[in-house]
């Protein structure tokens, strides 16, 4: 049995102001809730607002992003070693914005993924089709060589204790959610690749959201299928009542 996971991706969103202000509406919403874990991403800058504001709470703290190298002179980078000072547990990678607006390609989202594994962060792994790709026939063509390349060099073990994240790209930001039975067929599809590359334990214990204009109106038509574990949740994770309602529907 897989723990739901429900994630709140702000993107460049929220000042810390901003962030506390949301917390202190959102935790006492989220109090009682058991059985779901739950995960805030906010901007790099409002992590330590974030971290501290979550103490003693049982959500966990992302980030959005992070180099994958080490320290050194790489102007403008985050080194996985300061995300893990600064109180994360997770690191979304691959993000389809990161992807199609900043040019990060397949190996660079793996190198990521690798070094975020090696200091301990539990990847948010994305991937996701463009709507010419879909219209095109490509979508799990597209998610195999992103799945793949976002994984390599992983041990089956350490894939089973990531995330992995369909994000339609189509679906992102448009209101235009994926249908839930397509959505499951294509998740469903994608854990099959990752029980072909590393094993049907793996596969099974591997939790795979989806993304893509979810609301509280639609989360529980995707929480109702057998192999969606849970979102990844843009817009609709900037309003604490949205989101903590969001984060109920999943249990
Ligand atoms: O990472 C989650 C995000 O890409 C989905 O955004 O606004 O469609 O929920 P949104």
């Amino acid at each position: 049995m897989r723990t739901p996971v429900i994630a709140a991706n702000w993107k460049m969103n929220k000042t810390q102001a901003a962030a506390r202000q949301f917390l202190a509406d959102f935790l006492p919403r989220v109090a009682g809730l058991e059985g779901v874990e739950l995960i805030i991403c906010p901007p790099f800058t409002a992590l330590a607002a974030v971290a501290e504001g979550l103490r003693g709470s049982r959500v966990g703290l992302g980030a959005q992003n992070m180099s994958e190298k080490d320290p050194g002179a790489y102007t403008g980078e985050v080194a996985g070693e300061m995300l893990v000072e600064a109180g994360c547990r997770y690191v979304i990678l691959g993000h389809s914005e990161r992807r199609h607006i900043y040019g990060e390609t397949d190996q660079l989202v793996g190198a990521k993924v690798r070094t975020a594994v090696r200091h301990g962060l539990i990847p948010i792994l994305c991937i996701g089709e463009t709507l010419e790709e879909r219209e095109a026939g490509k979508t799990d063509a597209v998610n195999r060589r992103q799945l793949l390349a976002g994984l390599e060099g992983l041990t089956a073990g350490e894939v089973a204790g990531a995330i992995i994240a369909y994000e339609p790209v189509w679906a992102i930001g448009t209101g235009k959610n994926c249908d839930p039975g397509e959505a499951q067929r294509t998740i469903a599809a994608v854990r099959a690749m990752v029980a072909e590359a590393f094993g049907a334990d793996a596969a099974a214990r591997v939790r795979i959201q989806y993304g893509g204009s979810v609301k509280p109106g639609n989360i529980g038509s995707y929480m109702a299928q057998p192999d969606i574990d849970g979102a990844l949740v843009g817009g609709a994770s900037l309003d604490p009542a949205s989101f903590a309602e969001i984060c109920a529907a999943a249990r």
